[in-house]
């Protein structure tokens, strides 16, 4: 695996490759690599020629700047865990991403205002500045998101398709532990008290969806709200039944061909997100 600090040297490489017409997928990161990232590289190594890996803990979509602190950062595991796995592997400082703070906008309009973006402010900008910056420089033929971050999924769809990108983006599904609770680089910062009930989580998630012949929508969020509410280790952010395209939340099932419930909690000061697809 080659390794590649600098922007220009990524755009150089990446050209030469396109020279040879080889195909490329790229695979974003901010490291602390798991099972569910090695499964996004596993599709890219499949799907492609060659495999490219971002590793860069974007401060600038962090709103809280002590989650920045807190983030995991375990670089040399990672390239260990990478070699096997991937061909070139992208690992820039921040100074070499931001020499000068970026200014630019971007607008998603309601996509970014719900859920995450509600509570996260600013976030999914910090998303669209770097994941742009990376599809600039590479110009890969497919990008791959796990579906865990849902939102951002749509985000990054819509950030292809306002700017005319060629680049495919892959949604890739959610790895899980074996008790269900979701892959994240989060679940490090958990305590063993902690990780022990967290896959609470998924087990909610997946009854609230057996519940779709009975309940509509909106009582299927509220339903959720309440099993965690009477959960003391949790406490919970958002609990939305949204459509899967618009992210706007849904009374009636005929709102919306597609159905996604989104939670974000907080288990032993981590923030912790999941969803399920109802429909
Ligand atoms: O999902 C992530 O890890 C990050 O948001 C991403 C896409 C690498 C951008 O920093």
């Amino acid at each position: 695996m080659k390794i590649i600090y600098k922007q220009n040297i990524l755009a150089q490489t990446a050209d030469e490759l396109r020279k040879k017409s080889l195909q490329t997928g790229f695979v974003p990161t901010m490291g602390a690599l798991h099972a569910g990232h090695l499964q996004l590289l596993k599709q890219a190594k499949a799907e492609n020629d060659v495999v490219i890996c971002s590793i860069f803990v974007n401060p600038i979509q962090f709103n809280n700047a002590a989650d920045l602190e807190r983030y995991p950062n375990s670089p040399e595991q990672d390239i260990a865990l990478l070699n096997d796995v991937c061909d070139i592997l992208f690992m820039p400082s921040v100074e070499e991403m931001y020499p000068v703070l970026p200014t630019e906008h971007y607008d998603f309009g309601t996509l970014e205002t719900v859920m995450e973006g509600y509570y996260r402010p600013g976030h999914f900008k910090g998303v669209a500045i770097i994941v742009k910056r990376f599809l600039d420089l590479i110009q890969p033929d497919r990008a791959y998101f796990g579906e865990k971050d849902f939102q951002q999924l749509v985000i990054i769809r819509q950030l292809v398709q306002d700017y005319h990108y060629k680049t495919i983006i892959r949604a890739v599904s959610t790895v899980r532990e074996d008790d269900g609770l979701a892959m994240s680089s989060r679940n490090r910062l958990l305590s063993p008290q902690a990780r022990a009930v967290a896959p609470f989580i998924r087990r909610t998630l997946s009854e609230a969806k057996t519940l779709k012949e009975k309940k509509k929508p909106y009582e299927i969020a509220q339903w959720i709200q309440q099993q965690f509410d009477n959960n003391k280790s949790f406490t919970l952010e958002y609990a939305s039944v949204v459509n899967a395209k618009t992210l706007e939340e849904i009374t009636e099932y005929s709102q919306a061909e597609s159905i996604v419930a989104c939670v974000a909690v907080w288990l032993d000061n981590v923030r912790l997100i999941d969803n399920i697809t109802i429909v």
